[in-house]
């Protein structure tokens, strides 16, 4: 008789789809259910995470729903930090799951909430001596729990050639592009991200595009890894999403849509190249808003809109309204927007 996994072992496992003869989906339910695992495994073996203790993170997306379902079979409290823009599907599942919702009001000087949800982590965590805060956003095991993806990449594909995806901890991408390289050096990797987030030096501002972007520069993003950074408004990831639910049948959220843009694009102009684009999440949650045709016209998109090209920029600060692209070159931060903007000391 086989040895049966339970829902995170059995889910954490992205499946690969070939979309066209050079371009690849990695297509995952919920892609935060691999580091959410690696994460709490690695810190109960460490004596970090004592039986019964309570979790403490902050999220306003898949990474809590991954550690809500683990907290749930590992019967562990789960406090989760997030703020208004917290969508209500999610809302209900990470509380259907047994998780404790905290939500920040107040916006850091930027707009973004970010800053107030990791000021209400410290709080907790001192109010909770033996709590455990994963820390998706500076814990190493992040980006090193995506080993196993590189594997099941080189085992079923041999040689990648691209790996293009959504950068929002920049775990995935980093995790899996290091790892992909101690095989394939060149790989090239592309980074997606939306204007107003900083991730790669844009000014920090309002965001219509969930998911991937920050209004802070997680310590898990290693620029150092990036060939090639693309930031994507939100109208053209929608559209995108739609597209590749349409023409592939693959039903997936937007910053899927976003990696898919930009991925099918980069494919197309490299026919020699085998291009892997990363998609993290499913498209249920996204029913009421990116496949509503309705909220979309509300918004000012639609799911027909060309996706276009993007229009290649010498830095940063160029990126402008719609979808452009950087050269990036594997450099530091500081490297490209210079060191006072990258706030290195
Ligand atoms: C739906 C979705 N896509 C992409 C990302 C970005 O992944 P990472 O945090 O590994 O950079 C996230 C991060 O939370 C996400 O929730």
């Amino acid at each position: 008789m086989p040895a049966f996994g339970d829902v995170v072992e059995a889910y954490r496992i992205p499946v690969v789809v070939r979309l066209t003869d050079n371009l690849y989906a990695l297509a995952y339910r919920l892609m935060k259910m691999v580091p959410a695992r690696h994460i709490m495994r690695q810190a109960a073996d460490q004596g970090l995470l004592e039986p019964g203790a309570t979790v403490v993170e902050t999220t306003s997306g898949t990474f809590g729903l991954a550690l809500a379902m683990e907290c749930a079979i590992t019967d562990r409290p789960l406090v989760l930090v997030s703020d208004p823009v917290i969508d209500a599907p999610l809302r209900r599942r990470l509380e259907d799951l047994g998780a404790t919702v905290d939500i920040v009001r107040e916006r850091a000087p930027g707009g973004g909430y970010q800053a107030t949800r990791l000021a209400r982590v410290a709080e907790l965590m001192a109010a909770l001596p033996s709590a455990f805060c994963p820390e998706q956003y500076t814990n190493p095991a992040n980006p090193a729990s995506y080993a196993l993806v590189a594997d099941l990449l080189a085992d079923q594909l041999g040689q990648v050639d691209c790996l293009v995806g959504p950068v929002g901890s920049g775990g995935s991408m980093c995790g899996t592009a290091s790892a992909l390289r101690e095989a394939y050096p060149d790989l090239r990797a592309i980074g997606v991200d939306t204007h107003r987030s900083v991730l790669f030096g844009q000014p920090d501002g309002l965001r219509a595009l969930r998911g991937l972007g920050n209004s802070l520069v997680p310590a898990n993003l290693d620029h150092r890894q990036f060939d090639e950074v693309h930031w994507v408004d939100a109208g053209r990831a929608y559209a995108a999403t739609r597209d590749l639910h349409r023409r592939h049948a693959l039903f997936m959220g937007p910053t899927s849509g976003a990696s898919y843009l930009a991925g099918a694009w980069w494919a197309a102009r490299n026919p020699d190249a085998l291009t892997v684009v990363v998609l993290p999440d499913e498209g249920f949650r996204y029913l009421d808003t990116v496949y509503d045709d309705g909220w979309l016209t509300a918004g000012g998109w639609s799911a027909d809109a060309p996706g276009g090209r993007p229009v290649t920029v010498s830095g940063a600060a160029d990126a402008v309204d719609g979808w452009s692209r950087l050269l990036w070159g594997r450099r530091s931060l500081a490297e490209v927007v210079g060191a006072d903007l990258a706030g290195v000391a």
